[in-house]
């Protein structure tokens, strides 16, 4: 089964709870929330209000990226503030620090995630398998929406999917940056199973046309 979570970094925030109606009517299942805070990223995005407002506006599964540097003194915010699954980067603080990160999410009862860089290798994760339930694969370098899929990155996609299921372990795997209705098949046969996209989804008029496209429905 093939999730599609719409990132909201490309919704137009004067009108969120409209956007979000339109993505949970066109069939998303998951709302990704991108967190910036423009020392990880040369970026700055939104943060824990605006995630406890979206909470409160869609019962849409919430999958926050967190694209900040040493993400332990948040993730139980972002969890409280009503995540649902909190994705942290390998890259963000020590292995240590991320593994406890990552114990807190569980704790809080949520389901947590790491996240690797394009330049980071998908070994990367292997420290944390015992404590995730989903891999999140960046084909674009982190901070901006509307770049290009870096289709190289899909041989890490294949290797974690060769993991999981060798492992037989229940981790989702997901892929973000540059994903549209071409890029999509290719992150499918890889192996992803969620597939995050902003400027495709949130860049039409039709959000219902561009998630059918995404999942390769006809339209
Ligand atoms: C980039 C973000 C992405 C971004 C994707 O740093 O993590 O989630 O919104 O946007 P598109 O789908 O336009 O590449
Ligand atoms: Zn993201």
């Amino acid at each position: 089964m093939i999730t599609i979570a719409p990132s909201l970094l490309s919704a137009d925030f004067g009108k969120l709870s409209e956007e979000l109606a339109e993505v949970a009517d066109a069939g998303a299942e998951w709302l990704h929330f991108d967190v910036m805070d423009g020392h990880f990223v040369p970026n700055i995005s939104m943060g824990i209000p605006v995630l406890k407002s979206v909470r409160k506006a869609t019962d849409l599964f919430l999958d926050a990226h967190l694209m900040i540097t040493e993400p332990i003194r948040y993730v139980r915010q972002f969890c409280e503030a009503g995540a649902d699954l909190v994705n942290v980067h390998v890259e963000a603080d020590s292995q240590e620090r991320i593994l406890q990160a990552l114990k807190m999410i569980r704790q809080e009862g949520k389901r947590s995630g790491v996240t690797i860089k394009p330049a980071t290798p998908w070994e990367a994760v292997v420290p944390f398998l015992d404590e995730i339930d989903l891999v999140l694969v960046m084909t674009v370098e982190p901070g901006f929406g509307g770049q290009h899929f870096m289709a190289e990155q899909l041989a890490k996609v294949r290797s974690l999917h060769g993991l999981i299921s060798e492992q037989k372990r229940e981790i989702r795997l997901e892929v973000d940056g540059g994903v549209d209705k071409d890029t999509a098949p290719l992150c499918i046969e890889a192996g992803a199973d969620v597939l995050v996209a902003g400027s495709a989804v949130f860049g039409r008029k039709d959000r219902m046309e561009a998630v059918r496209l995404i999942r390769g429905e006809s339209v």
